[in-house]
């Protein structure tokens, strides 16, 4: 735990035990500061932060970019409601439908709200235009989120199960597996639901063919295709949005994590065919407000302008380097995983807590996304040196642990 300095500093461990509702595991380290890939504990303590929010500081802590965003428009003018026009808005969802190919935007405050607002699409869609088709086909390994509905749609048991019952019609099959899909569609089947790379199920990549395959089912069936880029969109996999890299265009997309690089907020986006929502029919308080979306302009401006993709791909290509030759050094590793800059090893035994444990001390903040896999999302400005340190680091803390299961 952390230490505390002096009898009068508050014991800020022993004030989250008492007044923080205990539904998360936190490392043993107060972060203070923060700027590019590095953060500061409150002993001043460096570490290279390649947890970023999970994946959501595309620029890394405090760039300018955004800082000045906030400055400039929080002197301006914060939050209207949505009963009026907010030029931050407007720019905002222009940029975001050109830059993804998608006509209509709505804007939220996260990705699980991003995710639940395709959710709603789709019935509405449903009710439309397939005689009130509803259930939504949804993946192995998937998740969406955190209210009832994207709970309903994730899979993990553990998140699921204190809250049963949860909203009906969601039918889940394995992900990378496009008969599993075909077998499950039938005439109450509406969308698919699908992340184009998993990565709280643990960075899975699918095969190349499958979104493809997958765009021309829904298209043979007459069902939508919904894409949850929340994690991956904005950059992170090297496109702007994942789906770019296959040459197909999804019905509606969720994003989120990466468009405010720290700032909160989500969107859905639509083709004009599925955004079928109409007056009254979804709506939100903060959803949209105007410093929120200044952030996301400058940011995803900022993305686009310096095609910061074509440097994610860069120093993503380095990283699979180094993760590849660390494999090759240290058999505990037994599988490396991911695109862009968002990378999974896989451990032969379930020690990733304990690496991640090891690395913290070492100066590095990574996340055990699975009890033996490590994920790495650093911001997509991290240094090649940085990379190489964090990698360091990881192949250290590695090392300690396979001595110790040695002894
Ligand atoms: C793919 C995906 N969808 C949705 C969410 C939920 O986003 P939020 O935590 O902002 O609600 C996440 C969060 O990790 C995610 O990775």
């Amino acid at each position: 735990m952390p230490k505390q300095k002096t009898t009068t500093e508050p014991d800020w461990v022993k004030t989250e035990k008492t007044y923080f509702l205990q539904t998360g595991k936190r490392l043993p380290v107060i972060l203070d500061r923060g700027e590019g890939t590095t953060v500061w504990d409150l002993d001043g303590k460096s570490y290279l932060d390649f947890v970023g929010g999970i994946a959501v500081l595309s620029l890394g802590h405090c760039h300018p970019v955004v800082v000045e965003a906030i400055e400039r428009q929080s002197k301006k003018l914060m939050t209207t409601s949505n009963y009026y026009y907010t030029i931050p808005q407007l720019k905002l969802a222009e940029l975001l439908c050109r830059s993804s190919g998608m006509d209509k935007a709505f804007f939220c405050n996260s990705g699980a709200e991003a995710v639940e607002g395709l959710i709603k699409l789709a019935r509405k869609w449903g009710k439309e235009k397939r005689e009130g088709a509803y259930q939504i086909i949804v993946m192995e390994g998937a998740f969406h989120g955190r209210t009832l509905a994207t709970v309903a749609a994730s899979s993990n048991e553990r998140y699921r199960a204190p809250f049963t019952p949860l909203p009906e019609g969601f039918i889940r099959v394995p992900f990378n597996d496009i008969d599993a899909v075909k077998d499950a569609t039938g005439p109450n089947t509406v969308a698919v639901l699908v992340e184009p790379l998993q990565g709280e199920g643990g960075v899975n990549v699918p095969d190349d063919g499958y979104l493809p395959r997958l765009r021309q089912w829904c298209d043979e069936s007459g069902i939508l295709l919904l894409l949850d880029e929340v994690q991956t969109g904005v950059g992170r996999t090297g496109k702007l949005f994942a789906f770019q890299h296959y040459g197909i265009e999804p019905d509606a997309i969720a994003v989120a994590k990466a468009l405010g690089s720290g700032f909160p907020i989500g969107a859905f986006l639509a083709k004009d065919s599925a955004a079928l929502l109409g007056a009254g029919e979804h709506g939100t308080t903060f959803g949209g407000n105007a410093l929120a979306c200044e952030v996301g302009y400058s940011v995803l401006k900022y993305i686009t302008d310096n095609d910061i993709p074509a440097q994610v791909t860069e120093r993503g290509a380095h990283l699979e380097r180094r993760l590849h030759s660390l494999a090759d050094r240290q058999p505990m590793i037994t599988e490396v995983r991911g695109k862009g800059l968002i990378w999974a090893i896989e451990l032969d035994r379930p020690a990733s807590e304990q690496v991640v444990n090891l690395a913290l001390e070492a100066g590095l903040l990574a996340n055990a996304v699975k009890p033996n896999a490590i994920r790495l999302v650093p911001p997509f400005t991290v240094s090649e040196a940085e990379l190489d340190k964090a990698v360091d680091i990881l192949e250290e803390a590695l090392a300690k642990v396979s001595e110790e299961s040695a002894k």
